[in-house]
């Protein structure tokens, strides 16, 4: 089934010159079609909103000031069970738990700094799709 979803390359990816490795795997991707690509500097109350189920947990604060600390690709992708196959491609969240061949498994340490966000379910990309374009996809 074609989706669309919302994926972030994190700050630590743009500042470690790592977007071009990671955007190469997506494109490689039987059919995949990236459809908006963006540098953005998301600020607090983007995040904010993004990362409301984390809102007040104990390391929210951290997350906020790494995902503000500089630029961010802002990346829609569309194809074939792309909500499933991104989070594949990014592993699991904990990069030293996340297999070799995974974008966290091959870049990261630190669970922080885990170089991409890709939304985790079809009502998750419906949701941050409108809070990084608004108006843009809500209705096809
Ligand atoms: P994301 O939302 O960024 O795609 O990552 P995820 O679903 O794999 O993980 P999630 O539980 O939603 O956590 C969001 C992001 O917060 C940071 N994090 N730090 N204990 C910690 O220090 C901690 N736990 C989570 C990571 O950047 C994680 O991706
Ligand atoms: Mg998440």
């Amino acid at each position: 089934m074609t989706e669309r979803t919302l994926v972030l390359l994190k700050p630590d990816a743009v500042s470690r010159g790592l977007t071009g490795e990671i955007i190469g795997r997506v494109e490689r991707k039987a059919g995949w079609v990236i459809t908006a690509l963006e540098l953005r500097t998301l600020d607090r109350d983007t995040l904010a909103t993004h990362y409301a189920e984390h809102v007040g947990r104990p390391f929210y604060e951290g997350l906020v000031e790494f995902m503000s600390s500089g630029p961010s690709v802002v990346l829609v992708v569309e194809g074939e069970r792309v909500i499933e196959g991104m989070r594949a491609l990014a592993g699991p969240t904990d990069p030293i738990a996340a297999p070799p061949g995974t974008i966290r498994g091959d870049f990261g340490t630190v669970v922080r700094e885990n170089l991409i966000h890709a939304s985790d379910s079809e009502k998750s990309a419906e949701r941050e799709l409108e809070i990084f374009f608004p108006g843009r996809y809500g209705r096809d």
